[in-house]
């Protein structure tokens, strides 16, 4: 026997390390921007030349291009010459090249352009599963970015590394349909300030013809039986509680809802939808009232979604002469002019509010908006104005064109200072989303200028990466500790559905459907602002399925508002958890890796003892009583989301409200 051993563990300790050359791997599973990947060749066929050095082996590819090769811990190092071909033959070229081991990057290039000479990539990948090339955008769009990886070689023992496309899984809805009985769903809680116009549709699933009723009104305001809208203006600052019932022929619901009226406003997160990811420049109001119709014909109006933003690209461009974006920006009052797309924003809210629902509208500090379109600067009072007099309730303030007025973070909160100030002094509640992506650490102080969320990076539809970037961020500067009522970390949009695609037309998502529920899960978690980019008019029942699911948008709007914050971390599974106000937890278990793997939520990570019933929320199903650990297998990019709740209290430990 131990000689056996013996001749086996020479045998391992022989084992040959073996060269492999990249480009004699399958290079039709590689993804990327324009073209297909070339053998020992440039993406336009060419022979491989980086900087005047030609390359006999190698791969030419295109950003943004994702090459995925599966080693399962049998490979050594990778070794690669690599940077722009010298046949992309453009001062546009620029790209940057990482190389990532289970999901880290492993290393990264520099900013490359055209004509530089190669760099050396040279790493360890001891234990690596999965290796992923990336060929990215160097910041100014993927044009002319031919990328080349040449001379790559892994050199490893054992089986032959191999290439792969990632499968893609089948999008399963797993959101139950609501019932036919009556059911009250949104926040337990609502802000809105005395005095000024008050609108709140009462979100119920359930069969129509419904009744509605409310008892405890403060007063002011009045409930429209039949469709569940509260209106009006409160006379008096206080805390109404307000019983609102909602009733079928198959039923009644009755629940509390908490009217603050105070200065806070967004006292749990927006939800809503907005323009930018599905229509960018070809927005008109004829979109966003088809928009407001979809948010009430889909149902999610019933679910608690109530915002309908315009974003960039209404108003009109400086100096264009173009028959709708063009003519004078302002009138002869400086009064901003909406292009011809929008002939009247009164109208267009009016319109959106009749429904029930609320306009949102964007412009930026600067002279001109991201887009090119007429900004607020030097105009902010007017502007503010304007917005409250078409009958706007949000603002996204982005930064585009600004020029900072002092260094630094008093710089950078000055802008939106001065327009946090002046919405607060319009007859109207206009909530404030400020657009800088992340600078100065705006979630520090997002809110003291005013604002009710803050978008806390980059945009996520131009390759901000979902995993990487958006869940690092938030657990490296532990931004759960910047949010609570009406403070609100921003990760961008929903990305979910139709989004833009060339010309005015829509694609589907990037986001696989695992991701998609990540997306949705995550965004909860983090008590952020949940608002669809997607085409709201054309929703397949998969992606409408991910925006109706009221138990998990209920950790989204929990009145609480502690947003979760990273427990655990192994390998590439990570655990995230919030407290709720009704003394539960939600859970997410998520799994960001490319294989399945068990997730382990241990108590003791979570900061729980004793027995918790376990329900998964996108099945709405109990899954049993744990204690110590609740684990589940999680498929790869995917998540398992789920509420614990004390087994000897049964959740009835009510945390005390806040707001
Ligand atoms: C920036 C913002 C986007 C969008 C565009 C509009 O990029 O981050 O969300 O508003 O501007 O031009």
């Amino acid at each position: 026997m131990s000689l056996i051993c013996a001749a086996l563990m020479t045998l391992a300790a022989m084992q040959v390390t073996k060269s492999l050359s990249v480009s004699d791997l399958d290079l039709s599973t590689i993804k990327q921007g324009w073209g297909k990947a070339v053998k020992d060749r440039s993406v336009t066929d060419t022979p491989l030349s980086i900087g005047g050095r030609p390359f006999s082996k190698g791969v030419g590819t295109h950003a943004k291009s994702v090459f995925k090769i599966r080693l399962d811990g049998r490979a050594v190092r990778f070794h690669a010459w690599c940077g722009v071909d010298d046949n992309a033959r453009s001062e546009r070229a620029s790209v940057v090249l990482r190389v990532l081991g289970d999901g880290n990057v492993l290393w990264q290039s520099p900013r490359m352009t055209w004509k530089q000479a190669a760099v050396q990539v040279d790493v360890p990948l001891k234990n690596v599963k999965i290796l992923t090339l990336e060929g990215g955008d160097g910041g100014d769009g993927i044009d002319y970015d031919h990328v080349d990886w040449a001379d790559a070689t892994i050199t490893y023992s054992g089986k032959v590394p191999l290439a792969f496309v990632p499968p893609l899984e089948r999008p399963i809805i797993l959101t139950p349909p609501a019932p036919p009985t009556p059911r009250i769903n949104g926040p337990s809680v609502y802000g809105a300030r005395p005095g000024h116009p008050f609108l709140y549709q009462v979100p119920a699933t359930g069969r129509r013809p419904m009744r509605f009723s409310a008892k405890g009104l403060p007063k002011g305001l009045s409930i429209n039986p039949e469709n569940g809208q509260i209106s009006g203006r409160i006379e008096k600052p206080g805390t109404y509680p307000v019983k609102i019932s909602a009733s079928n022929r198959l039923g009644l619901a009755t629940r509390t809802l908490r009217i603050v009226a105070g200065g806070e406003i967004a006292l749990t997160p927006q939800m809503g939808w907005n323009s930018w990811y599905v229509w960018l420049g070809h927005v008109s109001d004829k979109i966003m009232r088809a928009s407001a119709d979809a948010m009430v014909s889909t149902g999610l109006v019933n679910h608690g979604w109530q915002y309908v933003d315009i974003d960039d690209c209404w108003a009109r461009v400086p100096g264009s002469k173009d028959p709708v974006n063009g003519g004078p920006t302002r009138d002869a009052s400086g009064n901003l002019l909406p292009n011809a797309k929008f002939p009247d924003m009164k109208a267009l809210t009016d319109y959106i509010h009749s429904k029930g629902l609320k306009a949102g509208i964007y412009t930026s500090p600067g002279p001109t908006t991201c887009a090119g379109f007429e900004g607020a600067f030097r105009h902010e009072e007017q502007d503010a104005k304007t917005f409250a007099d078409w009958g706007f309730d949000l603002l996204k303030y982005d930064w585009c064109s600004y020029k900072a007025e002092a260094p630094g973070v008093e710089g950078l909160k000055k802008p939106y200072a001065l327009m946090g100030s002046l919405l607060k002094q319009q007859d109207r509640d206009i909530v404030l989303n400020l657009c800088q992506y992340g600078m100065g650490e705006v979630w520090k102080w997002g809110k003291e200028v005013g604002g009710q969320s803050w978008r806390t990076a980059d945009d996520l539809g131009n390759g901000y990466n979902l995993f990487r970037d958006s869940f690092a961020l938030y657990d490296r500067q532990h931004l759960e500790s910047y949010s609570g009522p009406g403070a609100f970390n921003d990760p961008d949009y929903l990305l979910l559905g139709q989004v833009a695609g060339p010309n005015g037309t829509t694609q589907p998502t990037q986001f696989t459907p695992n991701e998609q529920y990540t997306q949705v899960s995550m965004w909860c978690l983090l008590a952020a602002p949940l608002i669809l980019s997607g085409d709201i008019t054309h929703l397949d029942p998969f992606t409408l399925s991910l925006l109706t699911n009221d138990e998990v948008l209920a950790i989204d709007q929990d009145s609480l508002v502690k947003a979760a914050r990273k427990v655990s971390q192994v390998g590439e599974t990570q655990v995230w958890a919030r407290p709720l106000e009704d003394g539960g937890t939600a859970v997410g278990l998520f799994n960001l890796g490319d294989d399945e793997a068990t997730v382990n939520a241990m108590w003791a990570d979570v900061g729980l003892k004793g027995r918790h019933k376990v329900r998964d929320l996108w099945r709405q199903k109990d899954v049993g009583t744990y204690s110590e650990r609740f684990s589940a297998k999680v498929p790869r990019h995917g998540v398992v989301l789920v509420k614990l709740t004390s087994a000897a209290s049964s959740g009835r430990a009510r945390r005390r409200p806040t707001g």
